[in-house]
């Protein structure tokens, strides 16, 4: 295991009424101007805004709306997020959603406390903000475990570039299972495989022996595709819900990359994806994932092994490492079709036009690569996916 430091700033309400029990607390602690962010309105509909905007009330807040969050945030968005919290003073952002709202207040909380371009700041000068308004999130779509990290995944429009902008963390993380009841099914699937992904991703990176972080990892993984079974047959299952919602977190607030460096490869070539195409995310990780698996074999054969017997239960009795590694993609790719993910882009409605070969060039790989995928590689993956 590698050394490391471990601190964590996020204080996380989890359970039932969570808002109710924990808001008031949590908002005598801010100032009094509030910008109440959030995304397309499903708030409004399922009754989780009003429940807020009476608990802001009730704390005496100046509240200011910043709304129409998109999926797949974008640069432009974060401008118009920044631009109202400079123009209302605002002292807190209560970040109400999934990974696109509470990613896209991450780099608000910065961009409004400076007047540096911050894309250019982070990307090109590789520097980082020092200055943030203080932020908390209201979690109503589990998945990407977003109000547990400091990375924002933002795209800029004009660069063609989904990449990763490093803001704040949040205060303090309300994830009320409840909230996200009323998640659309296809969301909720889609979700869960962004949380197993994030556990995989991770176990992937170096070291690759056993250690303490990938052990509770598998037992991420297994939580997952446990309670994403019980969800399919009953997706009003609050227990296997709040699983859900918890297993997600944990794939996102540090513990299972303590001691590791991630590999990332699918989430990198994903994101780009996403930049050319606006996919869903999840979505577009179900079919990136059992490809490129079997592109990583042989070098990943230890790993897949491992992941076979302890997270899949296959037996190994009589097999060979590769058998079992093969296993392993196997159980993915079948659990992919269970949960009626898409395995194709063409399935997820991806235009056969698209430019692959931009999307190969400008993917950005990182540094725990199991074996980092030349571009050409990244491009049969691609093409291979369509
Ligand atoms: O916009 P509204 O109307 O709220 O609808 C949303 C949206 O359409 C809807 N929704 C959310 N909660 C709901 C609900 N609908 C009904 N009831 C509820 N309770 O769900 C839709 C999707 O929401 P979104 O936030 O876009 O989804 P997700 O949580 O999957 O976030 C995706 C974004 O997060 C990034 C992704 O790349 C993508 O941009 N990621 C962020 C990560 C991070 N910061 O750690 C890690 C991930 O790997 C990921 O890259
Ligand atoms: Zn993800």
């Amino acid at each position: 295991m590698d050394s490391f430091t471990y601190r964590y700033p996020v204080t996380v309400h989890f359970g039932e009424k969570a808002a109710e029990k924990n808001l008031p607390a949590e908002l005598a602690r801010v100032g009094q101007n509030v910008m109440l962010a959030y995304g397309g309105g499903s708030i409004k509909r399922n009754g989780v805004y009003d429940e807020l905007m009476n608990l802001l009330k009730a704390a005496g807040k100046t509240v200011t709306e910043f709304s129409g969050i998109m999926s797949n945030p974008t640069y432009a968005k974060v401008q118009e997020g920044a631009r109202l919290a400079r123009e209302n003073n605002i002292d807190f952002i209560l970040a109400v959603g999934g990974g696109s709202v509470i990613d896209c207040c991450k780099v608000v909380s910065a961009q409004a406390k400076t007047d540096e371009d911050l894309w250019e700041l982070e990307t090109v000068l590789h520097g980082s903000p020092t200055d943030f308004i203080p932020m908390g999130a209201v979690v109503t779509a589990f998945g990407t475990g977003a109000e547990m990290n400091n990375g924002a995944v933002i795209t800029n429009e004009t660069k063609k570039v989904k990449g990763p902008l490093w803001g704040a963390f949040y205060d303090f993380a309300i994830l009320d299972p409840a909230y996200t009841m009323t998640m659309p099914m296809g969301q909720v699937i889609s979700g869960s495989f962004d949380a197993l992904s994030h556990c995989m991703e991770t176990y992937m990176g170096a070291p690759r022996e056993t250690n303490l972080s990938d052990e509770i990892n598998e037992a991420c993984q297994r939580n997952i595709i446990r309670n994403l079974r019980v969800t399919l047959k009953n997706p009003q299952d609050i227990k296997a819900r709040s699983e859900l919602v918890w297993a997600a977190a944990m794939g996102e607030n540090g513990m299972l990359k303590i001691g590791k460096v991630t590999d990332f490869q699918a989430h990198m070539l994903e994101h780009q994806l996403g930049a050319y195409t606006d996919c869903n995310h999840g979505q577009g990780l179900a079919v990136i994932h059992p490809v490129l698996y079997r592109h990583m074999l042989p070098e990943a054969a230890p790993q897949f092994a491992r992941l076979a017997v302890n997270v899949w239960g296959v037996d190994p009795t009589g097999k060979t490492e590769t058998e079992l590694a093969n296993a392993f993609i196997d159980a993915l790719a079948d659990f992919i079709r269970e949960a009626g993910l898409p395995t194709t882009f063409t399935e997820m409605g991806i235009p056969a036009d698209t430019d692959f070969k931009a999307i190969a060039d400008t993917t950005v790989l990182t540094g725990g690569c199991c074996r980092k995928f030349t571009k050409d590689e990244l491009l049969a993956v691609l093409n291979e996916c369509r």
